[in-house]
């Protein structure tokens, strides 16, 4: 008797550390009827042989060809679902006026639900298409359509984690794109819990809902109390903008005469299961917070290069022991795709390595430690995104769950620069975090299920 779901023969990249990754060439990946890896099998092992015998040839066998190879799928832990209408534009103002001139109004089309079908679909099938096998979504302020975008998660097979977005702040939003008060945002926002988690009872991917203060600017008091509240009762995830733009920080500071790490703690926000967007000013106290509480970070350098002018550096957050993974900030970035994200995390923390600029003052030239790797980048865009929501993905390895994306390296209109059969498989990694484009996206699995082909 056959008693895996599906085995796979090929060979996978994973990451080992940060720093490091894992080759598995040629190895068998056994998936287990609940989508997991349940054990990967070398070429020298004595049940390799028995294993193929036993499986090729089967519907559930799946040997990867020539130049094609296996690749964690990704976890994009910060993207505005709605905004992936206005992708591409608008990018060279200031975050407040961005916000207010071209984001709220379009965030408040989301009460009409065909239009919110229309794009979340388009969202989640394109962000599947990348590679992004788990996403962290901002919703808008609106239950209905919160809900409606859990549920194209759950029915693409996508693992979506969604916040339906709190700003019940009437000084603070637009009247025409707000909560009516505060009250109904905490109503509203349990009764999404309540929903998205008997959604969830029929997803076998997982669908998450997600505690979600839009940004401290956006929520009063009492509205940012009552969330630390229903993530409590509820074990929630949390997620939100942390010191980000000049602006926000300023407002902060003048509010609470503290930095926005302290003061979301102070609410009960800062968890093990929060995952804060942008953190560009993070003081080493705030550091130090984030470690204890387990608070993890979404670093989302595209967008930081526009909006914040700002690059965080990795490395040494990572030395104090928070977690990162990595997010595309659609459309703070303009980009759909992670693969845009670690290359641009890595460029960004070349800017800011110590001695890039020569002609300014020695300490105005950057931060000791800042540059990262390609493999580094790979890490927060994988693994180091499982590790900031707790769950057991972004590596192919046993226990895991079998979330992938199948690279080709030869289709004929995107073929890599791959000129010898025996090329060192780690610069065939190197060139396939460079330069690989959707159309080099063959397959993408979430839990042992296959919900993308080309
Ligand atoms: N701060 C508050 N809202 C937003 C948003 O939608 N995008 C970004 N990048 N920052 C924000
Ligand atoms: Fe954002």
């Amino acid at each position: 008797m056959r008693k895996y779901m599906q085995i796979f023969q090929g060979t996978a990249f994973s990451s080992k550390s940060p720093k490091e990754i894992q080759v598995l060439k040629d190895h068998l990946f056994c998936i287990n009827t609940e989508g997991m890896i349940e054990r990967i099998i070398a070429p020298q092992d004595p049940d390799f042989q028995p294993l193929l015998d036993a499986y090729q040839g089967t519907d559930t066998f799946h040997r990867l060809a020539e130049g094609q190879y296996l690749l964690p799928g990704f976890i994009d832990l910060h993207v505005h679902a709605p905004q992936w209408a206005q992708s591409g534009t608008a990018l060279d103002i200031p975050l407040y006026d961005w916000l207010n001139t071209y984001t709220f109004p379009l965030e408040s089309k989301f009460s009409d639900l065909e239009f919110a079908k229309k794009v979340y679909e388009d969202v989640v099938s394109t962000l599947l298409a990348n590679g992004t096998t788990t996403a962290l979504y901002f919703a808008t302020v609106h239950k209905e359509a919160s809900i409606l975008l859990a549920e194209i998660c759950a029915s693409k097979g996508q693992r979506g984690l969604v916040g339906k977005v709190v700003m019940d702040d009437p000084a603070q939003n637009p009247e025409y794109y707000r909560d009516a008060d505060t009250s109904s945002a905490l109503a509203d926002t349990e009764e999404f819990i309540l929903a998205v988690q008997a959604l969830a009872k029929s997803a076998k991917q997982g669908v998450y809902p997600v505690v979600t203060p839009r940004f401290i600017p956006s929520c009063t008091d009492e509205g940012l109390r009552g969330l630390g509240e229903l993530a409590a009762k509820y074990d929630t995830y949390v997620q939100s903008h942390c010191s980000e733009s000049d602006w926000a920080h300023g407002y902060v500071q003048e509010r609470f005469q503290k930095n926005d790490a302290f003061a979301l703690h102070d609410f009960g926000l800062l968890r093990d299961k929060s995952v804060m967007a942008h953190c560009n000013f993070l003081d080493d106290e705030d550091v130090q917070l984030f470690a204890e509480t387990g608070t993890a970070i979404a670093h989302c350098p595209v967008s930081n290069a526009y909006f914040a002018n700002s690059v965080i550096p990795v490395a040494h957050f990572h030395a104090e022991g928070v977690e990162i993974g990595l997010g595309s900030d659609i459309s703070g970035g303009f980009s759909p795709s992670l693969f845009d994200n670690i290359r641009q995390a890595v460029i960004s923390s070349r800017m800011l390595e110590d001695g890039v600029n020569p002609s300014l003052p020695a300490k105005e030239r950057g931060v000791p430690g800042s540059r990262i790797t390609i493999h580094e980048a790979f890490y927060l865009a994988t693994a180091g995104g499982g590790e900031s929501l707790s769950l057991p993905i972004g590596r192919i390895e046993e226990n895991y769950a079998w979330d992938v994306q199948i690279i080709d390296t030869k289709i004929p209109t995107a073929k890599l620069p791959i000129f010898d059969e025996n090329e060192d498989l780690h610069d065939v990694f190197q060139k396939m975090m460079y330069l690989v484009r959707p159309e080099n996206i063959l397959e993408v699995w979430v839990q042992g299920e296959r919900i993308h082909s080309r």
